[in-house]
């Protein structure tokens, strides 16, 4: 197995992003490929990641709703309790979470095919802007730098075989999000959405930019669901209750669950142990668990319709 020292590394990833804008990969072609004739590639001309099997995204209209804490939880329920081969990739190049998340430093090594070779923990292959980047240095890439450097983190590593790839989403409805709906053959997204009015209409707008490029939509998760004391058990609805299941029923999507606001899943992320890790029999694991073994059920359905690119999946 070859190896690289990280410097020659972060230079080779440098140039191959300023290559994509050579090739005209950029964001302005692919955005514009909506139900037009940009330059991008045409909906439903998305080559397979090798290797991977089916490909979900995490999306929420918005930031700061728990996406990338969903993302990873539910990665590590997908490997750990479904039993899958999982990977994980960090699709904010803006605001990389998923190193810290998934407690993971340093710098990927390359394969003999010059691939980078994801990094791992707890059962899921992972790869970040995060891993070529500089601790702390802002990402100050114009739109097209984005786009090819997402391509090089999908296409540009040796994933192996995956049942499943969680992709964590950056935020917004711009046009990142759409050229990666448009880029990867997604099997699905999942929106996560907040229980205010506010964060919901985000999401409706998430759900619908998914929509309008022919991804299915798997459900929607309601985070910070409401507030259990830890002293004396009282529900407390922080963020009013009910909206996200009546915006999943008027959108026509499966409400999957509601995750609590819980003070152990935010010390779990911020020490980079997954609840679902951390904790596997707490309340709040059982709830990813549940929302994993649900999606996985999905795909599996999505596989045996003859959808997806590789051998069935099957749950364990
Ligand atoms: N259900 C939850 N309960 C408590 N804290 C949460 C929960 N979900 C997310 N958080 C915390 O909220 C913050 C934002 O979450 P994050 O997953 O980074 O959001 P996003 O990826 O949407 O920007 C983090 O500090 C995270 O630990
Ligand atoms: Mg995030």
């Amino acid at each position: 197995m070859a190896t690289v020292r990280p410097r020659r590394l972060l230079l080779n990833v440098g140039r191959t992003i300023h290559e994509g804008l050579w090739q005209g990969h950029g964001t302005r072609g692919l955005a514009s490929g909506v139900g037009s004739q940009g330059r991008g590639p045409p909906i439903g001309s998305k080559p397979a990641v090798e290797g991977v099997q089916s490909i979900i995204a995490v999306a929420s209209g918005k930031g700061g709703v728990g996406k990338s804490t969903t993302a990873v939880n539910l990665a590590v329920a997908l490997a750990v309790e479904c039993r899958l081969r999982v990977g994980l990739l960090d699709a904010d190049v803006y605001g990389p979470s998923i190193p810290s998340l998934m407690k993971l430093q340093g710098r990927p090594q390359l394969d003999s095919a010059s691939r980078m070779i994801p990094m791992e923990n707890y059962g899921v292959k992972c790869m970040s802007m995060g891993f070529l980047m500089e601790k702390d240095a802002p990402a100050v890439w114009r739109g097209p730098m984005v786009m090819s450097a997402l391509e090089k983190l999908v296409r540009g590593v040796g994933w192996g075989k995956l049942d499943v790839m969680v992709v964590d989403m950056p935020p917004g409805t711009g046009d990142a999000q759409i050229s990666i709906s448009q880029r990867l053959p997604l099997a699905g997204a999942v929106i996560v959405s907040t229980p205010q009015d506010i964060a919901l209409i985000d999401a409706r707008r998430g759900a619908n930019m998914f929509r309008k490029v022919d991804v299915p939509i798997l459900g929607l998760i309601e985070n910070m669901s409401f507030f259990k004391c830890p002293k004396c058990g009282e529900r407390c609805d922080v963020f009013g209750h009910g909206g996200a299941q009546t915006t999943a029923q008027e959108m026509d999507m499966e409400f999957l669950g509601e995750v609590p606001l819980n003070i152990a899943i935010r010390e779990t992320s911020d020490a980079g142990s997954p609840i679902v890790a951390a904790s596997p029999s707490s309340e709040v694991a059982m709830v990813y668990k549940a929302i994993a073994v649900r999606l996985a059920a999905k795909l599996q359905d999505w596989t045996s319709s003859g959808a997806g690119a590789g051998p069935k999946i099957t749950v364990q």
